[in-house]
């Protein structure tokens, strides 16, 4: 659908976990925007009026979860944006763009591996809960903050997730190999393997994917201003294998045209 600019209601921000005297997670819940139709991976450009003249662009997040009562999205404080977002209070209105991109493919009675990196959990709460055939998904999740800083309750509900917390440096080890198990494991199956997270994350992903030939999406998150393909500040480079052949060995913007891609078809 069209992605349509909205002013939504904020119906409350949670704080997640607590690291020290401060949080640093939040899921925010906004009003319904009452789209027709979302796909989990797609993602918003939201820009509450705090960013004032200070802050000109919204900052995008992915859309953790839609349903008839609400839009939530779940983010962690990294800098000044993300600041102002964890400052919100209920009944503040959000100027909310979306749902923007191309979200992950779903096939469901594909065996379905979801590979999580940190915050890159955020669009597969709306996946496990969208999957009408949730027996056929399997995850890993790897993350460095406890795992109550993250949004896996609803995930808990409906399929087993394999989390490592990554908390001295041999964890990172133990979390390559086992990724490298199961994306293996999972071209066996001729599975589809989906993935987000940080971009070393992906790229260990990306090289097994093509390793053992696995049919594997990533999702990107470069950083981004406009939103909308305008700026051309969010590009990637993609392969010879990129569905158009005037855009392959080029750039493309990974917010229209990702952010989610076919491993093969772009360099990370
Ligand atoms: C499609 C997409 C979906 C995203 N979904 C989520 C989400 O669901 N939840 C969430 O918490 N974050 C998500 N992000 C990342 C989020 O947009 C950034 O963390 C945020 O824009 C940072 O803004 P800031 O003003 O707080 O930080 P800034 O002040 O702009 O930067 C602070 C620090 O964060 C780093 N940073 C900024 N942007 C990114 C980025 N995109 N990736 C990694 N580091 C960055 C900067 O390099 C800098 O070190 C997503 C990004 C994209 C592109
Ligand atoms: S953010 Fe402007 S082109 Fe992608």
């Amino acid at each position: 659908m069209t992605p349509k600019s909205l002013q939504l209601k904020v119906l409350d921000l949670v704080p997640f976990g607590q690291t020290g005297t401060k949080h640093y997670f939040f899921a925010l819940r906004l009003e319904n925007p009452n789209w027709e139709e979302w796909q989990p991976g797609q993602f918003v450009m939201l820009r509450p009026a705090s960013f004032g003249l200070e802050i000109p662009w919204g900052r995008p997040l992915g859309i953790c979860h839609l349903t008839h009562q609400h839009l939530i999205c779940f983010f962690q404080v990294l800098g000044r944006g993300t600041e102002r977002l964890a400052q919100l209070k209920t009944g503040d209105y959000v100027q909310v763009v979306g749902p923007l991109g191309q979200g992950f493919v779903m096939e469901e009675a594909t065996p379905t591996l979801l590979l999580a990196g940190g915050m890159g959990i955020v669009p597969f709460v709306g996946y496990v809960n969208r999957h009408s055939q949730p027996w056929n998904l399997s995850m890993l999740f790897g993350h460095r903050a406890p795992i109550d800083c993250y949004p896996v309750d609803s995930i808990n509900e409906r399929i087993t997730l394999d989390s490592l917390q990554e908390t001295v440096p041999g964890d990172l080890d133990n979390l390559i190999f086992s990724l490298q198990e199961r994306i293996h494991d999972c071209a066996e199956q001729h599975g589809l393997v989906l993935a987000c997270g940080p971009l070393p994350f992906l790229k260990t992903v990306q090289r097994f994917a093509l390793q053992f030939q696995a049919r594997t999406q990533l999702s990107l998150e470069n950083r981004m201003a406009c939103g909308v393909g305008a700026c051309l500040g969010c590009v990637t480079k993609t392969t010879p294998n990129w569905q158009d052949q005037k855009l392959a060995n080029n750039y493309v913007q990974v917010c229209t045209h990702g952010p989610v891609f076919w491993a093969e078809q772009i360099i990370l």
